[in-house]
């Protein structure tokens, strides 16, 4: 069996209905993983062969006057999973981020890249990936840039702002790949299966600015909306975000045998699965 953590999370929920039969199910209201006797009971109970945690606390500007939430959940709560797989024999698969690096590298990262975290968020995933280390069988998926059916996101955020407004201004100096939770979710799938284990990077392919994308999402919904570029520094957010993060994923498709497809093709097939949801 395998345990999601975090099922009723945006990417929890996707990944749950890919798993079907083979998945099992728990959020804060079944595990709370800050609390090591919460963690040892409920995973001590169900006996996992797999435990994803999709857990986190992933209000990235909130982690910044938060920390010590942040370290809670995105840190210590990872140990306390990972001591209780350990225990089981089970294997730990840690959702992690693009976060975790800089953005000054100029080109994709690869999983060897040394992390420098810029924001509390970064470095509280960052301790998280350090301490999945205790249980022996752990795998680290990093990923960037989520939007799907079951959560707050950048796609639901510009849909509701171009139904009010003809003009929007955007970051456009931000750089990565927007990835969908059900490709996220069939990585993760493809990784276990084939019984992959240490880092691994998870994002659709190519990439563009949040600008683009939001320029990408408006063309494909047919919204008359113009989008103007702004810089990170003018929008002044509290937490510092890397400016190019994007993921190099062949390890993925050369161990898996996974290739996710690219951005706009996989903004397109959300688009048509949520028009047909409304
Ligand atoms: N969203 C992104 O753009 C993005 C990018 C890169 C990586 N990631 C990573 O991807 C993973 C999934 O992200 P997501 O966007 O799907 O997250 P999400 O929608 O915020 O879901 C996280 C879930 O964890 C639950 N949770 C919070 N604290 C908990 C605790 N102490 N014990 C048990 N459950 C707890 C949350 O419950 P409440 O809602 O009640 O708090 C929520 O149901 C995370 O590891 C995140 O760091 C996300």
């Amino acid at each position: 069996m395998i345990l999601v953590v975090g099922a009723r999370g945006m990417l929890g929920q996707d990944l749950m209905a890919l798993l079907g039969a083979r998945g099992h199910g728990v959020d804060i209201d079944e595990i709370d993983i800050t609390s090591p006797e919460s963690v040892m009971k409920v995973v001590g109970d169900l006996k996992p062969e797999v435990v994803v945690n999709c857990a986190a606390y992933t209000d990235v500007d909130g982690c910044e006057s938060n920390t010590e939430t942040a370290m809670a959940v995105n840190g210590e709560g990872v140990a306390y999973l990972a001591m209780a797989c350990r225990d089981l024999g089970a294997l730990l698969v840690q959702v992690s981020t693009d976060y975790v690096f800089d953005g000054g590298k100029g080109r994709p990262y690869v999983e060897d890249d040394a992390p420098c975290p810029l924001s509390v968020y970064g470095e509280s995933k960052l301790a998280g990936e350090m301490n999945a280390a205790f249980s022996p069988e752990h795998l680290i998926v990093r990923t960037q840039w989520l939007y799907g059916l079951h959560g707050k996101n950048f796609v639901e955020t510009m849909l509701r702002l171009g139904a009010e407004k003809d003009e929007l201004t955007v970051v456009d100096d931000q750089i990565g790949s927007p990835t969908w939770t059900v490709d996220l979710a069939r990585a993760i799938i493809a990784l276990i299966d084939n019984g992959c284990r240490g880092i691994y990077h998870a994002a659709n392919a190519e990439y563009c600015s949040w600008n683009g994308f939001a320029k990408a999402i408006f063309e494909e919904q047919g919204l008359p909306v113009s989008v103007k570029p702004m810089t990170t520094t003018e929008l002044n957010r509290p937490a510092r975000r890397p400016l190019y993060s994007t993921l190099e994923c062949s390890k993925l498709a050369a161990d898996a045998g996974f290739q996710p497809q690219p951005w706009r093709s996989a903004l397109q097939e959300y688009l048509e699965i949520r028009t047909a949801a409304l």
